[in-house]
């Protein structure tokens, strides 16, 4: 089998293949099949992703603003007067807004996503619900090194913000080094705060990836529809089937669409085979106890700092600070 680097350092640069094109070709070539899943997030799933957040079987999101109300004042501590609040991957602002009601010594808050639409919407809707805050986004995908506004580089202080578990989506080695350069970006001072899911019965967590309503079926199916769209491809929606389940083995959920027969389909310029049967792997959410993700975070210079879960301890919010760089010692 042929090793093929599957994330170049840069953001792609804009004349190149797009990198939704460019991810697919690689992903749907190789064996197993399968696409990134930061790929769910056109307009269509986005909306789709609300919605689970509301679902009565999806625990996260309601778990993780209960502790945000119930300890955000604790949370706050750890940030520093004036400083620049970075969030990765914001999507909605609901949750960042409970962080800075309790956090009013924040000056700067920089948004980082790669919708520029959904961006400079929850920009303005908090610009007129803080009126002190200097809010500055960036279109970005916080997978690779980004430029942080000047505002946020004046600042005496940043603390990055990575909530919704979502670095449960990286393999653990890329979560580590998205840490690591995390804290290089952020500088001397920074501070880190993770929203992370634990790890807990598979009954709870395959019930939350398998909604009676299947809203989940169509968040996972909807990638079909948007790569059919902007990669001019031939899917059949009623050709293949949503399917999550918790591998134990690696504390993770895993999507994936399945193929329900033998076809060929075609997407961005090539033809794939899929057996009957054959999956695309669409998502890793890798769950975590607190202490496996203190030694991540150790490992890539990052001191924990506190952790804060909710009444049934679902889910957990940890904050960390960046261990100062090791000194040469003076010579004597
Ligand atoms: C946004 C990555 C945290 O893994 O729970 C929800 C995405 N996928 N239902 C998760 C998701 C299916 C979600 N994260």
């Amino acid at each position: 089998m042929v090793a093929v680097a599957r994330s170049p350092r840069r953001q792609p640069a804009q004349a190149e293949l797009p990198a939704f094109a460019q991810d697919v070709v690689e992903g749907l070539s190789g064996t197993p099949k399968r696409i990134p899943a930061k790929y769910f997030y056109d307009a269509a799933g986005s909306h789709l992703f609300e919605r689970i957040t509301e679902l009565p079987e999806y625990y996260p999101t309601r778990c993780e603003m209960e502790i945000l109300r119930a300890q955000g004042g604790e949370i706050a501590k750890l940030i520093p007067d004036g400083a620049a609040l970075v969030e990765f991957g914001s999507g909605s602002n609901k949750k960042v807004r409970l962080l800075l009601e309790a956090a009013p010594q924040v000056a700067v808050y920089v948004p980082v996503d790669i919708s520029g639409e959904m961006l400079a919407q929850e920009a303005a809707a908090l610009r007129a619900d803080f009126p002190k805050l200097k809010v500055t986004p960036v279109v970005a995908d916080f997978c690779y090194p980004f430029d942080l506004p000047a505002e946020a580089k004046a600042a005496p202080a940043r603390v990055g913000f990575f909530p919704g578990s979502t670095i449960g989506n990286f393999e653990p080695h890329e979560a580590a080094s998205f840490m690591r350069h995390a804290g290089r970006m952020l500088g001397a001072n920074a501070r880190l705060i993770v929203g992370v899911d634990l790890i807990k019965p598979a009954e709870v967590l395959n019930a939350a990836y398998n909604d009676a309503a299947g809203v989940t079926a169509d968040f996972n199916l909807n990638l079909l529809t948007r790569m059919n769209r902007e990669l001019s491809g031939n899917f059949r929606r009623d050709c293949f089937e949503h399917h999550a389940f918790y591998n134990r083995e690696r504390h993770r959920i895993e999507m994936h669409l399945a193929s329900l027969k033998r076809q060929k389909v075609k997407v961005a310029g090539e033809t794939i085979d899929f057996r009957a049967g054959e999956t695309i792997h669409t998502e890793n959410s890798y769950k975590y106890s607190v202490g496996k993700l203190n030694a991540l975070a150790r490992g890539v210079g990052w001191l924990p700092a506190g952790n804060w879960t909710d009444a049934r301890g679902y889910f957990s919010m940890q904050a960390f600070t960046l261990a100062e760089p090791a000194r040469p010692r003076p010579a004597l």
